[in-house]
């Protein structure tokens, strides 16, 4: 049994250890906003944030994140800052197909929460 903070929520699931985050994530609780591109840690579509650092959940066993924070676009979805960065995207128009989008806007919320006034060099590396 492994058990993490998902959401807010304490969870506990019986996957394999070896299981990827982002197929428990998706197959056992039903979340959907990480999605499956590349695979093997390149892309950001999986990306989520694992104790508010932006992690690449395909790359993550979920034997690994036993007592962790895990964030899903859901969680965020709630919050005060993901209707500032939504609506900012949408302004910008800085969408193309959405697949990739809730991992863009957690990529910015990790970047925003550690660092309030980015440069722009600091926002193309993050
Ligand atoms: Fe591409 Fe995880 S699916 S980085």
């Amino acid at each position: 049994m492994i058990s993490f903070v998902l959401n807010g929520k304490r969870v506990e699931t019986e996957s394999s250890p070896t299981a990827r985050l982002l197929d428990v994530l998706r197959e056992e609780f039903s979340l959907s906003g990480a999605k499956e591109g590349c695979g093997e840690g390149e892309c950001g579509a999986c990306s989520i944030l694992l104790d508010g650092k932006l992690v690449n959940s395909c790359l993550i066993a979920i034997g690994s994140i036993e007592g962790k924070d895990v964030m899903t676009i859901e969680g965020f979805s709630g919050t005060e800052r993901f209707k500032v960065l939504s609506d900012a995207f949408a302004e910008v128009g800085a969408v193309q197909c959405g697949f990739c989008i809730p991992g863009m806007v957690l990529a910015s919320e990790c970047l925003l929460s550690s660092c309030p006034t980015p440069t722009e060099e600091e926002i193309r590396i993050a």
